[in-house]
């Protein structure tokens, strides 16, 4: 657009090889977010790539159906130059939560001790006693799936096999191991227990086709709004998995998948230092995966510097001047714009309509392009939400339902160890009852001197830990787990 008035039958186009350098789609409530993204995942569907939408609102199970015509589109239509004909789109739902849908889950050792760290926010003793329960199962051959199980091994470590556990892997902090319980109960009233257990999800699912159209993988989220910690670290587990399961592949023509997190504020807010230093160093890497990201968010601010450095594009949508800070806010965002002859662009961006943004984007060779004031194409799927009914069809008919659908329960650390305590117990008792009186030991004490020791020898060796863990894991977000298995076979059609 110049002027503010559609120039006909110009179309600006992202080239699909530059989309793997991630992008931001922003501008206040009702500018026409959300929208852009329907028609971002569209043209992506219709170019044969996959796409996960964290969908936290519910707004975008329309993409499913075809939408309707009316005078507004046609008109828009008719700017474009385009031919608008309604078409709905595959649709997989996901759920971590009650939401229908194939629910997503890992087991706790495929988390790994340092993404689980993340997740508990864990500090450097109790991370290190973590990772020594890992190494634990590990060595015993403890299979570590759900939350019970890390429960069972972490209080057998505190308790009963305290010291056979001491004798192989050092000392276990008793503060640690009771902090690390409270923040396990913390994470289970907020019913991230969830996401661990079997069978675990295969990231490689997301990766469909169905008749040469991307399948869109909507994870519906509406219930984790209040649970932003739980996010932010689902976010990380789910991009760390990514990333190690994704083989290299460089800039490929098209991306292998597109994972659009609207709302991405959500992330950001009340994540830990740690975290954001994960997920800014996933988001560098995870490019040559082939894989991009797109957060869509009211403002740029919501995206913290580092990360919002990467992005190869933009499309800004309006944005509303309340105050004086809005104002000043809004030109310092003018500035981080390319330079522009033909707009005002800090005038332009509180001018904007609906469904129109201030675009800026790199060329296939990776070169910023001129900004250009774009009226963005209606979907071509129904903006409105299905109803119950269509979503349920498509929920009955998902071709991984069956793979997911049933929580596997199968024997584990938690039944290993439960049981071995109990046999334990009973040969004490059988002891006890033929030599009744003996004389009872001391019981051990700690001073908090030793106590504050104790933490310092943890400290030297939990640094050990990690060091072995970080060779391991290229990024060291990901676990230590031998027990790790994955197939996966990306892109297949149906
Ligand atoms: N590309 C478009 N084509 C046609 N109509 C559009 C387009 N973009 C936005 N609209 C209109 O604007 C309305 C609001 O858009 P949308 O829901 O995308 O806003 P949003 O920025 O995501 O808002 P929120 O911050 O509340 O989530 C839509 O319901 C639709 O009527
Ligand atoms: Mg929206």
């Amino acid at each position: 657009m110049v002027d503010k008035k559609p120039v006909n039958g110009h179309q600006i186009l992202i080239s699909t090889k530059s989309l793997n350098r991630h992008g931001l789609i922003a501008g206040a409530t009702g500018t026409g977010k959300t929208k852009s993204l329907q028609v971002m995942v569209e043209e992506l569907s219709l170019k044969g790539v996959p796409s996960l939408v964290m969908d936290i609102k519910g707004d975008l199970s329309g993409l499913g159906a075809p939408g309707s015509t009316n005078k507004i589109i046609e008109e828009r239509a008719h700017h474009i130059q385009m031919e608008w004909e309604g078409k709905g789109f595959p649709l997989e739902f996901l759920s971590i939560s009650d939401e229908p849908g194939v629910k997503l889950r890992s087991t706790v050792s495929e988390f790994g001790p340092i993404v689980l760290s993340k997740i508990l926010s864990l500090n450097d003793t109790q991370q290190g006693l973590l990772a020594m329960l890992f190494q634990y199962c590990d060595d015993q051959g403890l299979p570590l799936l759900d939350i019970a199980d890390l429960k069972t091994v972490l209080r057998f470590a505190a308790a009963e096999g305290k010291a056979e556990f001491q004798k192989m892997y050092g000392l276990v902090p008793t503060n640690s191991a009771h902090a690390i319980m409270r923040k396990i109960t913390q994470l289970e009233q907020q019913e991230g227990d969830r996401i661990f257990g079997e069978p675990s999800f295969d990231v490689g699912d997301l990766c469909e086709t169905k008749d040469g159209l991307g399948v869109i993988n909507v994870l519906r989220l509406t219930d984790v709004q209040a649970k932003p910690g739980l996010f932010s670290a689902f976010m990380l587990s789910l991009l760390a998995e990514l990333f190690q399961t994704f083989p290299e592949i460089g800039d490929p023509e098209q991306p292998e998948l597109m994972i659009f997190i609207d709302e991405a504020h959500l992330i950001f807010k009340n994540a830990s230092k740690e975290l954001l230093e994960q997920l800014d160093t996933i988001i560098k890497l995870i490019r040559s995966k082939g894989i991009g990201i797109v957060f869509i968010t009211q403002t740029p601010d919501d995206i913290p510097e580092n990360i919002l450095s990467q992005l190869g594009f933009k499309l800004q949508h309006a944005l509303r001047a309340f105050t004086a800070k809005d104002r000043k806010a809004i030109r310092l965002m003018a500035q981080n714009f390319p330079e522009s002859d033909t707009y005002n662009v800090e005038e332009l961006l509180t001018e904007l309509g609906i469904g129109e943004a201030v675009v800026s984007f790199l060329d296939r060779k990776g070169r910023p392009q001129p900004l250009v004031h774009s009226l963005m194409r209606p979907p071509l799927s129904r903006m409105d939400v299905l109803s119950n009914s269509e979503l349920d069809s498509i929920v009955k008919n998902s071709k991984l339902k069956d793979k997911y659908e049933k929580r596997l329960d199968r024997i584990s650390a938690h039944e290993e160890l439960t049981k071995r305590i109990e046999e334990e117990l009973e040969a004490k008792e059988e002891l006890e009852n033929e030599v009744p009186e003996r004389p009872v030991a001391k019981k051990a004490t700690t001073t908090r001197k030793e106590k504050s020791t104790l933490e310092k020898v943890m400290a030297s060796s939990v640094t050990r830990t990690i060091a072995r863990e970080l060779t391991r894991g290229i990024l060291g977000v990901f676990g230590i787990s031998t027990t790790r298995r994955r197939t996966t076979s990306r892109r297949r059609r149906r």
